[in-house]
């Protein structure tokens, strides 16, 4: 049986930075109720609508991580892209990027399962190479979020936390058995669905269906999150997860060298990390400067510890995401 590696990481934001301070101008909040709740300093957001989409962004990390495994597009034998925010209802993202990267009609797949896409993806992205069917696999989480959330007072609670932004890797069968992802544990539990949720537009409701009859006061226009609910299943989620993946390989916590939990919330992150008995330097947050950018935040994560030497050949990699669905998920991966 192959080993899934990593083969190559990068990511893709947008130039432009929006500060609490900024937010503070449009709507009621504050650089201190921002922080306080949930560490985040600075989020990207496009800045004109038509500069950025979710598919590009993808693109553009996704080529990041091609020369990062030191390959080129024809090399890609099949695409998953995870996103919560498509360019479109339908088409999926991930035949834009197969045709933005001008690869042949290979498989594109779009994996829909919001903040924990990325490790969904890499699980699906695993069974595919373990087996022999693909050789280099392109894993893209992107979101295009700015444009979709409501900016005014209304719709602070939700707003202040989300950014755009990309990350890709390029995933890679090898025979080498002493390194590549161990185990990925995938869980949901759907009676929570409408917890953390855009309901609309929406094929289950009769009357405007698909078309928004713009009505300025329909919030199932705009993502809805039951923000206290959310927070403590995350904290419950996200260490069960993990010690899940630990337990599979017959591992414990103390053999993670570095964790990289989806960013949802530095507040979640750091009640994780204290829970689990890890040190500071064992947990990678970036959070404070990108937001909550849902399915890109882990690759993003990644291609940044990468680039800050964070992650090194042997060690143990630990990746962790809840949200949407509710659905979580791990994985375990031996660098
Ligand atoms: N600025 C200022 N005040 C605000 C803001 C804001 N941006 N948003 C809400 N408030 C106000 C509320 O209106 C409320 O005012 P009131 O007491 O007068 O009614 C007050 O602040 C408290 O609101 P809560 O929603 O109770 O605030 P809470 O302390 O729970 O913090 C938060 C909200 C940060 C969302 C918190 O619930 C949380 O961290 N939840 C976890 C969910 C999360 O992080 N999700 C990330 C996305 S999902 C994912 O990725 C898994």
């Amino acid at each position: 049986m192959k080993r899934t590696v990593i083969a190559g990481v990068g990511h893709y934001v947008p130039e432009n930075v929006v500060t609490n301070n900024d937010l503070s101008k449009i709507m009621e909040t504050s650089d201190q109720w921002i922080q306080e709740r949930t560490g985040i300093q600075e989020r990207r957001w496009v800045s004109a609508e038509g500069e950025d989409s979710t598919s590009g962004m993808g693109t553009k990390a996704a080529r990041n991580a091609i020369a990062d495994a030191g390959l080129e597009p024809k090399d890609i034998d099949f695409i998953i892209f995870a996103p919560l925010s498509p360019d479109y209802y339908f088409p999926g993202p991930g035949v834009q990027v197969q045709e933005n990267l001008g690869i042949d009609t290979i498989g594109a797949l779009d994996v829909r399962n919001q903040c924990s896409g990325f490790v969904y993806g890499l699980s699906v992205a695993d069974q595919f190479i373990k087996t022999g069917m693909y050789k280099n696999v392109l894993l893209i989480g992107s979101e295009l979020h700015s444009g979709g959330l409501d900016k005014t007072t209304r719709g602070r609670g939700v707003s202040v936390i989300f950014g755009d932004g990309a990350g890709a890797v390029v995933l890679q069968a090898s025979d080498d058995q002493s390194k590549g992802v161990l185990t990925t544990k995938l869980h949901s539990e759907g009676k929570h669905a409408k917890e953390l949720a855009l309901l609309g537009p929406a094929t289950d409701r009769w009357v405007d269906r698909i078309i928004a009859e713009n009505d300025p006061d329909d919030m199932s226009y705009y993502p809805y999150m039951n923000g206290n609910f959310v927070f403590k299943h995350a904290v419950t989620r996200f260490q069960e997860v993990i010690l899940e993946a630990l337990a599979d390989v017959n591992k414990d916590a103390s053999d993670i060298d570095l964790l990289i939990p989806h960013q949802a919330n530095l507040r979640i992150s750091q009640f994780v990390q204290k829970k689990m008995g890890l040190g500071p330097d064992k947990v990678f947050n970036n959070i404070m400067k990108y937001g909550n950018t849902t399915a890109a935040s882990i690759p993003i994560a990644l291609s940044e510890a990468k680039q800050e030497g964070r992650v090194k050949e042997g060690d143990l990699l630990c990746l962790a995401a809840f949200g949407s669905g509710f659905t979580w998920a791990s994985a375990l991966i031996q660098l």
